[in-house]
């Protein structure tokens, strides 16, 4: 299935594409969290299947389960931990299986798993990918394996993910890893360490790759993509990501290109631009707030004020009209007071959000957060916060919804629609998801819709 070309994996092409072998160790591998997690499990497939393992779509016919796992909240790990007492039960049947936790989880808790969980067999963290064939058979002796070391260097450059997407239509890029940003609330720098970019050259063979796998869209992600830098040597130019993003835009105009996550701190009005220049540049941006409040702002260390924030959303509606923004808000971090949640809604309502990801603050054991401030916002007014928060958003999002009724969208069909059969699904290039009907079209194709109605989380048309 995978060609090796001067030590470069490529192209590895789809999950779906590598047939059952029965004479192959079978590997199932399941993921949480967030995009990254997703990539780095194309990666770890990637290289399982080049050193000879086969797949598995499901756990109690594997001979090795994977999890890939998360730590950013609380809830997040204790997902993982059920799912470790479901795959126990599996093992007892079929002793033979190995069970490896990789991820942000195997960074935060390799003691715990090692020491309290006899089902787990392997302990790898998100940079020791590569050793993975070994540890698996130095487990296969039945010693617990455990590699958590963290890299300034690694970036899997030479290893082209074997993808794991649904529908052939939509893909990731890892374009950087790490994150040097310390907001008090994070544990992903504690997990996943320094930043490092990847060379543009690899990100352009990817791109190549995913055109020739016939994809149609590709997501650039990264924890702050506009810190995204590459410089060779000393005396080359550094390409920053604009200049990735334009160099993307105009190797493959045929494809739609997304990125996330934009850190409000660093989004140039350069990225604008470069957005507003190329028309398969998708018009949406993530900008996640946290806070409304300067004062909530500055205790999260996230390097901007509230009037910073609405400046930057000025400067994205006046290069960008029409550009959809979304967000990410956390509510209840360490002493925010009444006033200070009103900010946040206050804020909402002026940015007037498409979307939003909305969480309670989970404090997490060793972040700055846990070790210096007071997680003394109470679980109820938490809670009480969060719905007012998800109240207000869902008024907004209902509100931008109505907006798009009797425009036409150029819509990339992916699939078809979970409650109806006769309907396909797609996406806007504001990243709007749009229910039509559909019969002569297939994912992948580019259908014009004129949208005539809304639910809350849809938009729902006719082609046109
Ligand atoms: N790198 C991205 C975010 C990655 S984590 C950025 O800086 O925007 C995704 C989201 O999870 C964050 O934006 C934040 O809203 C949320 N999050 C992170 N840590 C959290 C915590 N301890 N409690 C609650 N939510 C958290
Ligand atoms: Fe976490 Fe902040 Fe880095 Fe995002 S930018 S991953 S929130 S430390
Ligand atoms: Fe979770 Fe790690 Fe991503 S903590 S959000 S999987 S970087």
């Amino acid at each position: 299935m995978m060609k090796v070309t001067n030590n470069i994996i490529s192209p590895a092409g789809h999950i779906s594409d590598l047939l059952p072998d029965q004479n192959k160790p079978r590997v199932y591998i399941e993921t949480y969290g967030c995009q990254m997690n997703v990539a780095d499990s194309e990666i770890v497939l990637s290289i399982l299947v080049e050193n000879g393992y086969s797949v598995s779509h499901d756990p109690k016919q594997a001979d090795i389960i994977l999890i890939n796992t998360c730590s950013i909240r609380q809830k997040a790990e204790q997902k993982v931990f059920k799912r470790l007492d479901v795959f126990s039960r599996i093992r007892k049947n079929n002793p033979g299986i190995l069970v490896g936790v990789i991820g942000c989880m195997a960074e935060r808790h390799k003691e715990q798993l090692v020491n309290n969980f006899q089902v787990v067999d392997l302990v790898i963290g998100p940079d020791a990918y590569r050793k993975l064939p070994d540890l698996i058979k130095e487990a296969g002796t039945g010693q617990k394996a455990v590699n958590v070391l963290l890299s300034h260097e690694e970036t899997y450059a030479d290893i082209s993910p074997v993808r794991m997407d649904k529908n052939r239509v939509s893909a990731f890029i890892s374009i950087m890893r790490g994150c040097n940003n310390m907001c008090t609330y994070c544990v992903v720098p504690y997990t996943r360490g320094r930043e490092r970019s990847l060379d543009p050259k690899i990100i352009l063979r990817e791109v190549d790759n995913l055109t020739r796998l016939g994809y149609k869209e590709v997501t650039l992600i990264g924890q702050n993509v506009d810190s995204y830098r590459w410089k060779p040597k000393e005396k080359d130019i550094e390409i920053s990501f604009s200049g990735l993003l334009e160099k993307v835009a105009e190797a493959v105009p045929e494809m739609r290109i997304r990125f996330s996550t934009s850190h409000p701190k660093d989004l140039p009005d350069k990225v604008l631009s470069v957005m507003s220049r190329y028309n398969n540049i998708c018009k949406h941006i993530h900008l996640p707030l946290q806070s409304g409040s300067s004062r909530i702002l500055g205790l999260m260390y996230r390097g901007y004020t509230r009037e910073w924030y609405i400046e930057r959303i000025k400067a994205i509606k006046k290069t960008l009209p029409g550009c959809s923004i979304s967000t990410d808000i956390i509510t209840g971090f360490c002493s925010e007071t009444e006033e200070e949640h009103k900010e946040t809604l206050s804020l909402m309502e002026w940015a007037g959000f498409d979307f939003a990801y909305m969480f309670k603050y989970s404090e997490r054991p060793g972040t700055k957060a846990a070790k210096k401030l007071n997680d003394d916002v109470p679980e109820e007014v938490k809670s009480r916060r969060l719905t007012e928060i998800i109240e207000l958003q869902n008024k907004l999002s209902q509100r931008a919804k109505t907006k798009d009724i009797n425009r036409v969208y150029e819509v990339l069909v992916e699939g078809i629609s979970k409650k109806s059969e006769n309907d396909l699904f797609g996406r806007t290039s504001q990243n709007k998801v749009v229910v039509f009907p559909g019969k002569n079209y297939k994912p992948g194709d580019i259908v014009k819709v004129r949208i005539n109605d809304c639910t809350s989380a849809t938009l729902l048309g006719e082609p046109v």
